[in-house]
């Protein structure tokens, strides 16, 4: 008779099934994914490289959650993870309940929030500050995080996004689990300008209008707020008003505008062009 999961050495460290929606560890799951709060206790993270990212950055794990076909497919899936951390293994069948109409998920994690990063805390970090002003698709703002990380930029401020947390599921997995890496804060245009003001920060807009090209951006040596714009209406009046620069990415005449994401990609590694020699 072929070995069941629950018979083989490793798949032992996986723990209870869950067989029934009414198992208490489908309710807490069914609970957090239900959560609209601002500030949640506790969060969940999709997939391994996800999670395996998350841990890296210092988040603490509850619990992990893996469907029957994945540990099937791999025992030994998140062999890393500090085996302390509960294991369960969900039902196929509970699982696609518990997500409904959300993406599905074979592996996932309930993991404690951290403390949310603050304006000052930004502030005191080095690099350039992306401040998107709209930008509402979670895979742009995803896409986005993972750059500014990559580019060392200091983080990220969310104007109008529509997100409630930098820890909604959806971000987490477009910036393939970096939104960790990246401080990142959900603020108001006001609690943001004031905030620029008041650490006295140069702003630079990025508009496909602007008369000065991208290039340009090179001799600004301090560090900069880059601000970037929705995708259907651009930047808002309210942040135009208090910008010192105005750059624009030259673009062939046929085209209107870049993704947002592109935009800041080559936005960032323009101004951090300045300290290369050549
Ligand atoms: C898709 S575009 C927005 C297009 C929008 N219809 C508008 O009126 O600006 C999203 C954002 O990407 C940035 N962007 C796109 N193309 C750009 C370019 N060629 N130069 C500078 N920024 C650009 C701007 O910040 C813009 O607000």
């Amino acid at each position: 008779m072929p070995a069941t999961i629950m018979e083989t050495p490793t798949a032992r460290t996986w723990g209870q099934s869950v067989d029934s929606a009414r198992h208490p560890v489908a309710r807490r799951t069914a609970d957090v994914l239900r959560s609209r709060s601002a500030t949640p206790n506790v969060f969940i993270i999709d997939d391994e490289e996800n999670i395996a990212q998350a841990v890296e950055s210092g988040i603490l794990l509850d619990s992990i959650h893996a469907t029957h076909s994945a540990v099937r497919r791999d025992p030994r899936l998140l062999g890393d993870v500090d085996p302390a951390v509960p294991r369960f293994v969900i039902s196929d069948s509970v699982a696609r309940d518990l997500f409904g109409d959300q993406k599905q998920a074979r592996v996932f994690a309930i993991a404690r929030a951290p403390r949310p990063w603050s304006l000052d805390e930004l502030a005191r970090r080095p690099g350039d500050i992306v401040i998107l002003d709209g930008v509402q698709l979670v895979g742009n703002i995803g896409a986005i995080a993972r750059t500014a990380c990559a580019l060392g930029a200091a983080g990220l401020i969310l104007l109008e996004s529509g997100l409630r947390t930098p820890l909604d599921r959806r971000l987490i997995r477009a910036s393939r689990g970096l939104v960790f890496a990246t401080p990142l804060v959900v603020a108001t245009r006001v609690q943001c300008a004031a905030f620029l003001a008041r650490e006295r920060i140069t702003i630079a807009a990025l508009t496909a209008d602007a008369a000065q090209p991208l290039h340009t951006i090179r001799t600004v040596e301090e560090r900069l707020a880059l601000v970037l714009g929705g995708e259907r209406h651009g930047i808002s009046a309210d942040l135009e008003a208090v910008t010192d620069h105005r750059y624009a990415i030259p673009m062939s005449s046929n085209v209107e505008s870049l993704n947002v994401s592109v935009a800041a990609g080559i936005a960032l590694y323009e101004h951090l062009s300045r300290h290369r020699t050549q």
